[in-house]
């Protein structure tokens, strides 16, 4: 198992590059299952959760070639399985969404069912609610589910409780292949959704309202398949700017879109980094102060995301002043703190808000990551401690940063990968 070693106290300044987005790129390759044809895309970024789902996707059968670092190619005419096994399914959540494409497509689909996971619960029970509306039968069996339709799908009327990123998904996904006219109502609007819906349309579906509440679909025949480039990852984004507003510094981020980042921005501003974008780049400067501390509430897009909760609470921690932190979508979310408080942070956590008094700095300690955007947190306040940080739990972070040591280091982080 790697590690990462960082000597904190460096400021970052320089260029980096974000790479596609990990939350568009599997929902995207899931749809693959969807087309007759040949899909391409590019701008995939190169991580575990990417290699993982390409596992699943041949182990059905799906004929997936690699055409560069960054492209992939794949073709699902000869599916010979219609099983998501134990061992694949156990690595990665989002395995998931391949059932309404199975479904949807083949009218059969076997996948293992979802355990919990660190950072909480995670029912799929929206995503099962949706598909038995639209005609399926589905049973849970051997920890499998298992779901089935006569025929084709037939299209639905659904009213999602709460807003789920997975489920819009999967059931957008479904209702492009079934018979007449799916509404998804209470959708998720997260851009995420928004380019797999394009994508999904280049292919030949038809899909109406991507980026508001209420989705409608009507299903077609076919989809033939064809390309779509994968958009940047904003989370990534959001992870380099809040560490270059903990070190100070200025950097460059390239391939960023700034459309996507609106809280973020807004909340690093509060907090006093100076930022500035272009359609397709975003400029961010922290010279000569520390950040102020500024409360935070994860959201739903285009609210806060909560995947940028723990990188919020490791910048807290250095701040100037004390702020509260909510988490409103998952449970289970705040596995970094007690690794935070071993570098010395004030943060007192009841029920989903955590408090945090900002120090003058923390101090470098051996950590231990427990799930992915804590494994990010943690790196971050290596970055700013003082003295050597080792943080443990690499397999976390290589799930969904491409290169992070590396493009780190090419910032002037004293960082590496042992
Ligand atoms: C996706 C993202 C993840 C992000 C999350 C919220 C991917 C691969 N992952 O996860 O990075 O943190 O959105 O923005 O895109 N829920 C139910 N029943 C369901 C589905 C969800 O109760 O059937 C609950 C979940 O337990 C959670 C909340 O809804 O509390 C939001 O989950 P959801 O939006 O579905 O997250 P994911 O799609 O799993």
């Amino acid at each position: 198992m790697s590690k990462l070693v960082i000597n904190g106290g460096k400021q970052l300044n320089g260029e980096v590059s974000i790479s596609g987005s990990k939350n568009a790129a599997l929902p995207i390759l899931s749809a693959s299952l969807l087309a007759e044809g040949l899909v391409s895309v590019s701008n995939v970024p190169k991580l575990q959760d990417v290699e993982t789902l390409i596992d699943l996707l041949a182990a059905m059968g799906v004929n997936v070639s690699r055409t560069d670092d960054h492209s992939i190619e794949l073709n699902a005419a000869n599916l010979t399985s219609h099983t998501a096994p134990y061992h694949l399914v156990k690595k990665m959540r989002a395995s998931i969404l391949v059932l309404g494409p199975l479904l949807a497509r083949f009218g059969q689909a076997n996948v293992s069912f979802p355990g919990g996971c660190a950072i909480g619960n995670r029912s799929v029970d929206m995503h099962l609610e949706g598909l038995r509306a639209m005609g399926a039968s589905i049973n849970i069996e051997h920890g499998y589910i298992r779901a089935e339709c006569v025929g084709q799908l037939r299209g639905a009327e659904i009213y999602h409780d709460s807003v789920s990123v997975g489920a819009t998904e999967n059931l957008m996904m479904a209702a492009c292949l079934a018979r007449g006219q799916t509404v998804i109502h209470n959708a998720a609007r997260e851009p995420e959704i928004v380019d797999l819906g394009e994508c999904l349309i280049r292919w030949g579906a038809k899909v109406k309202g991507l980026g508001s509440s209420k989705l409608v679909i009507e299903g077609v025949k076919t989809l033939s398949g064809g390309f779509h480039r994968v958009i940047p990852d904003r989370i990534e984004a959001g992870t380099f700017m809040t560490a270059v507003t903990a070190t100070g510094g200025r950097i460059k981020l390239a391939n960023a879109d700034p459309s996507h980042l609106y809280a973020v921005m807004k909340k690093l501003r509060d907090t006093g980094a100076r930022i500035t974008s272009n359609r397709n780049s975003i400029l961010i400067e922290m010279s000569g102060k520390k950040s102020k501390a500024v409360d935070i509430k994860t959201a739903p897009y285009p609210g806060l995301p909560t995947d940028m909760q723990a990188l919020f609470t490791a910048l807290s921690t250095i701040s100037v002043g004390t702020c509260f932190l909510e988490e409103t979508i998952f449970e289970n979310r705040f596995m970094h703190v007690q690794e935070l408080k071993r570098m010395g942070a004030d943060i007192s956590v009841k029920d989903n808000i955590a408090r945090v008094v900002g120090i003058q700095n923390l101090y470098g300690a051996e950590v231990m990551a427990s799930d992915l955007r804590a494994s990010a947190a943690l790196i971050i306040a290596g970055l700013v401690a003082s003295g050597k940080t080792t943080v443990f739990g690499m397999e976390h972070t290589d799930r969904g940063y491409e290169n992070i040591d590396l493009k780190l280091a090419s910032l002037g982080a004293d960082i590496v990968r042992i």
